[in-house]
C-alpha cells in the first residue's frame, strides 16, 4: 500500500491508474477506522480496479465548540487495517494542502435547502464543509466510484446534490450502516461513551425500530410515532435534537402517498452526538 500526502500525487496516481485503463473507487474518511468503513473498502474493491482511501479530519465541518481538537485519531491502526484490506493508496494530506488560502476566508460549496434541515440545523455550516472537502477530493482523484456509509443518511443525499449539480463524473455509492451486536450503529464517536452510556445506547436503535414497526401498523400518526420516539430515549436519559420520519428521496416530511420512508434522529449521550436512521418501505 502506498501512502501518499499531496494532492501533487493524488493527481498523478489517478492519472496513472487512468491511463492503465483501471478504474478506482475513493473512499473518504476521517480515520479510526471501524468495520463500517471496511465494508465500504470490501464493495470498492468488489467495484474497482484500484482503491483509494483518503484520512482527513475536515475542520470546516465542525462548528464552534464541536470535536475537532478531540476527534479520535488511530493512524497507526487504521494504516495497519488498510493494509490488511487490500487498499492500493491511503491519501493523508495536512490541512494546507486541502486548504492552501487557509479556512477563514474561503470558497465553499453548499448545497442548499438539504443542508439546512435535521442536523444541518443543528450543524450551522456543517454540511457545506462536508461538500466542499468531499468536491476537492473527488475532482481531484477523479474517480469512478466513491463509497459513503448510509448511517451519515443525510450527508449521503447532500454529497448526490452536490455531484450532480456540479457535473462530477463519478458514481455515489452508499452502503448499509454496521451496527454492534446489541444494535448500536458504530461510529468513532461511540468512543466518547463510557460504561453506563454504552449500556444505553441501543435504545437509539430499538426507538427506530419501534418506530418503523408503528409506521407499518398504520394505527398512529407521524407526530404520534415522532413523539413516542423523543419520549423512550428522553426517558433513558438522552437529550433529543430531532426523531423525524421523512421521505428517503429528499428528507421532506411525509405525506399520505409516500412509500419510500427514513427515520432519522440525533441524540446527545453525555459528551456524545449520536445519529442513526433506519428506512422503511410500505407496501
Ligand atoms: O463521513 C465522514 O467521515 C466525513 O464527513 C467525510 C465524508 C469523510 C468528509 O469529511
Amino acid at each position: 500500500m502506498e501512502s501518499i500526502f499531496d494532492v501533487e500525487s493524488l493527481r498523478a496516481q489517478s492519472k496513472a491508474w487512468r491511463l492503465s485503463g483501471f478504474t478506482v473507487a475513493i473512499v473518504p474518511t476521517m480515520g479510526n477506522l471501524h468495520s463500517g468503513h471496511l465494508s465500504l473498502l470490501d464493495r470498492a474493491k468488489d467495484l474497482a480496479d484500484r482503491t483509494l482511501v483518503s484520512i482527513f479530519v475536515n475542520p470546516i465541518q465542525f462548528g464552534v465548540g464541536e470535536d475537532y481538537d478531540s476527534y479520535p485519531s488511530t493512524i497507526k491502526e487504521d494504516l495497519q487495517k488498510l493494509e490488511i484490506a487490500g487498499v492500493d493508496t491511503v491519501f493523508m494530506p495536512d490541512l494546507k494542502e486541502l486548504y492552501p488560502g487557509g479556512t477563514e476566508v474561503d470558497t465553499r460549496i453548499t448545497v442548499p435547502e438539504i443542508s439546512d434541515i435535521l442536523c444541518g440545523e443543528y450543524r450551522e455550516g456543517h454540511f457545506s464543509g462536508v461538500a466542499t472537502v468531499v468536491a476537492k477530493l473527488l475532482i481531484n482523484s477523479m474517480p469512478d466510484y466513491a463509497l459513503f456509509g448510509e448511517k451519515d443518511f443525510q450527508q449521503v443525499l447532500v454529497i448526490r446534490r452536490m455531484v450532480i449539480d456540479m457535473l462530477l463524473p463519478v458514481q455515489i455509492v452508499s452502503m448499509p450502516t454496521c451496527r454492534e451486536t446489541d444494535g448500536l450503529a458504530m461510529s468513532s464517536r461511540n468512543r466518547y461513551l463510557n460504561r453506563q452510556e454504552r449500556g444505553k445506547s441501543p435504545a437509539i436503535y430499538s426507538a427506530l425500530q419501534s418506530a418503523v414497526e408503528r409506521l407499518r401498523n398504520g394505527a398512529f400518526t407521524v407526530e404520534e410515532i415522532e413523539q413516542e420516539g423523543v419520549i423512550s430515549l428522553t426517558e433513558v436519559g438522552m437529550k433529543v435534537e430531532y426523531f423525524s420520519i421523512r421521505r428517503q428521496k429528499d428528507l421532506l416530511p411525509v405525506n399520505s402517498s409516500d412509500r419510500d420512508i427514513v427515520i432519522l434522529t440525533a441524540v446527545w449521550l453525555g459528551s456524545a452526538r449520536l445519529i442513526d436512521n433506519l428506512k422503511v418501505t410500505l407496501d
